[in-house]
């Protein structure tokens, strides 16, 4: 028997009921800090918007700021391995659990000022690192970092745990920004695709109207991971910056096709990967060794960025779309924005910035509406998008209460 079964996780009446209810008191102004650590591990994102809600849902919304830090090192790197495979004791895991959370609340505490009434927002949505994603396997998506932990130090109530529920009903668990994107950036008049290229790339297709009817969304592929791993293996830094090594490289016409190989690559949606599968799998380092002996580091470079791009455009195959807007750190790549722009040609592809947030938050900025919808009872997750058998809510739901002293005691 099925957890789902066994637990009669679908919705019934009286959680219908419970939602009516919620949805009515989530009316008003509610300034929602949304907090984002990507596949790729550059990084902390963090956005506060103040959003209008009504009875109907969504009114209104703005950025009021946002900021960005690195990943501490050691815990890049301690996170690194344990994605990778490395075998880590329970204690290790349990230290990175917490650690996460406070390095997250110390980055707010410090970046955020405290409103007038002393708190830093509303609601936080903090949706954790994934460190294993595998919906179609074992039908799991572990993220950590305990929202529980978050909550309590900064004292703001937070949601986590985004991506579970829908899972066990089914879906893939992502791509959940959909959902963003169909109520923050739909437009009546312009058809749509908004792509973010993170370490995966992922689009959401946006017709013309309003609401969540007829979006679709899928992860294309690589974004920056395979990049980023061939820069560490061969000595180039964390990434290759603005694309300039890959820029001087001549693409592997050969290496191309049977890396596009990859079955995953003409899968129809729904669909979503991470670095099980284009990370250490895909390239291990000394693979990477291997083809950058063969190949030498611009052409390998090269012939990745066209991997990340030959995904997207896959992906845009067969649709009418008046503007690609691109989101996410392989904007600042310039090599692979040219590369792409090229390749969708004549299509029109601009920064995501366009739409009113910066494209380095754009993510975060999402979850932060995501956390509304979840406190307003609603769900979190499209099931045209995931493939769920029903729309999910956030997992988690941690009260603030008292802020606890964010330095450890
Ligand atoms: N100046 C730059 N030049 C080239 N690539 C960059 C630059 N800045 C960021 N990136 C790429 O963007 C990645 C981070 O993108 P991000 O959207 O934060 O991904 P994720 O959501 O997976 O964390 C970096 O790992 C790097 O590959
Ligand atoms: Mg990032």
């Amino acid at each position: 028997m099925s957890v789902i079964e066994e637990f009669g996780f679908e919705t019934d009446e009286w959680q219908t009921e419970i939602r009516m209810i919620d949805r009515f008191m989530c009316a008003g102004a509610w300034d929602v800090l949304g907090l984002m650590s990507g596949t790729s591990l550059d990084g902390l994102d963090a956005a506060r918007l103040r959003f209008e809600r009504d009875e109907q849902g969504l009114k209104s919304w703005r950025l009021l700021d946002h900021s960005e830090r690195p990943l501490p090192r050691r815990l890049k790197h301690d996170l690194q391995g344990l994605i990778e495979g490395q075998p880590l004791t329970a204690s290790a895991w349990a230290g990175l659990h917490v650690d996460l959370a406070r390095v997250f609340a110390e980055f707010v505490t410090a970046e955020f000022p405290p409103r007038a009434n002393g708190s830093i927002a509303d609601l936080a949505a903090f949706p954790g690192q994934t460190v294993h994603h595998d919906p179609d396997g074992a039908r799991v998506s572990l993220q950590i970092g305990s929202p529980a932990v978050f909550a309590r130090l900064t004292g703001i109530d937070t949601i986590g745990e985004f991506r579970q529920p829908d899972v066990l009903l089914g879906g893939q668990g992502a791509p959940l920004v959909p959902l963003a994107d169909a109520l923050l950036h739909r437009s009546l008049q312009e058809s749509r695709v908004l792509l973010n290229i993170g370490g995966i790339a992922n689009v959401t297709v946006l017709p013309p109207g309003r609401g969540v009817e007829g979006v679709r969304a899928w992860d294309t592929g690589p974004g920056n991971t395979l990049l980023d791993l061939a820069c560490r293996v061969t000595g180039a830094g964390e990434f290759d910056d603005e694309g300039r090594l890959a820029r001087e490289g001549e693409v592997d016409g050969e290496r191309l096709k049977r890396w596009l190989e990859q079955p995953w690559f003409d899968r129809q949606p729904p669909k979503s990967t991470g670095r099980e599968l284009f990370g250490g799998s895909f390239l291990g380092p000394e693979e990477m060794a291997v083809e950058m002996a063969a190949m030498g580091r611009a052409n390998l470079l090269a012939t990745l960025v066209e991997l990340t791009v030959e995904g997207i455009v896959r992906a845009l195959a067969n649709l009418t779309v008046d503007c690609l807007y691109v989101g996410g750190g392989g904007l600042r790549n310039t090599w692979l924005m040219e590369r792409l722009t090229q390749a969708v040609h004549p299509l029109t592809v601009a920064p995501a910035d366009e739409l009113g947030l910066p494209a380095g938050v754009k993510e975060a900025a999402d979850f932060a509406l995501l956390a509304l919808e979840a406190a307003a009872g609603g769900a979190v997750a499209l099931p045209a998008v995931t493939g769920a058998r029903s729309p999910a809510g956030a997992g988690i739901y941690c009260p603030g209460g008292d802020r606890s002293s964010v330095r450890p005691t």
